[in-house]
């Protein structure tokens, strides 16, 4: 496992998008919680459906807009979806209302996907680690100049004594010695 808590893979095209996030959904264990980042149309939803895929989801899946969190109850996994991207563009959403949404479906046997995470402590003074007894996982996708299909995705740790974001994260780093999904 690497030292720093952090692995970075190369995904070539979106078909290893969809592979990698239908491979995690498969093997996520219950109170997971992964953070998204990365900027517009780099592939986060594109990530979300495919795990939402690996789930066994059967309802199309979509971005959270006007409610801002999604739920699929489906899949093997209850699933919140949540994207904070509106408190960009309309900050005077009370965010206490969203907040507590969130810290409901924290902690319980469920996955919980958030897209642009970083919104969380920006705009509610607290950190995410705060609330995530079981730890959870930053996964940050970047595009690259050269090729439109090529996405960065570097996975950082957050809490390594934490069982489940431990056990997906080690996974994680064994999924990314496959040779279709590494560069
Ligand atoms: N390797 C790849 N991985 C993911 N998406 C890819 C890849 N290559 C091309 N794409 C395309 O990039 C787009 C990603 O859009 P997506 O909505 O998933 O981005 P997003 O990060 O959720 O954006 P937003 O911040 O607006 O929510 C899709 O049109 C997808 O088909
Ligand atoms: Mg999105």
């Amino acid at each position: 496992m690497p030292e720093n808590n952090q692995v970075k893979l190369c995904l070539a095209n979106l078909e290893s998008t969809k592979k990698f996030g239908q491979s995690i959904g498969q093997i996520i264990q219950p109170d997971t919680v992964l953070a998204l980042s990365g900027e517009i149309g780099s592939g986060k939803t594109t990530l979300v459906k495919a795990i939402a895929n690996g789930l066994g989801v059967e309802e199309t899946v979509t971005s959270p807009t006007f409610v801002m969190m999604n739920e699929y109850h489906s899949g093997r996994l209850p699933l919140y979806h949540i994207d904070l991207y509106r408190l960009i563009d309309q900050p005077n959403i009370p965010f206490s209302f969203l907040a507590a949404q969130i810290e409901e479906v924290l902690n319980t046997e469920s996955l919980v996907i958030i897209e642009w995470a970083e919104m969380f402590s920006s705009q509610y003074g607290k950190e995410l680690s705060d609330f995530c007894k079981n730890g959870f996982l930053r996964l940050n996708l970047q595009s690259t100049v050269d090729n439109d299909e090529i996405r960065i995705l570097t996975l950082n740790l957050m809490d390594q004594n934490k069982r489940t974001a431990f056990y997906l994260f080690e996974e994680i780093c064994k999924l990314s010695k496959d040779i279709s999904i590494k560069k």
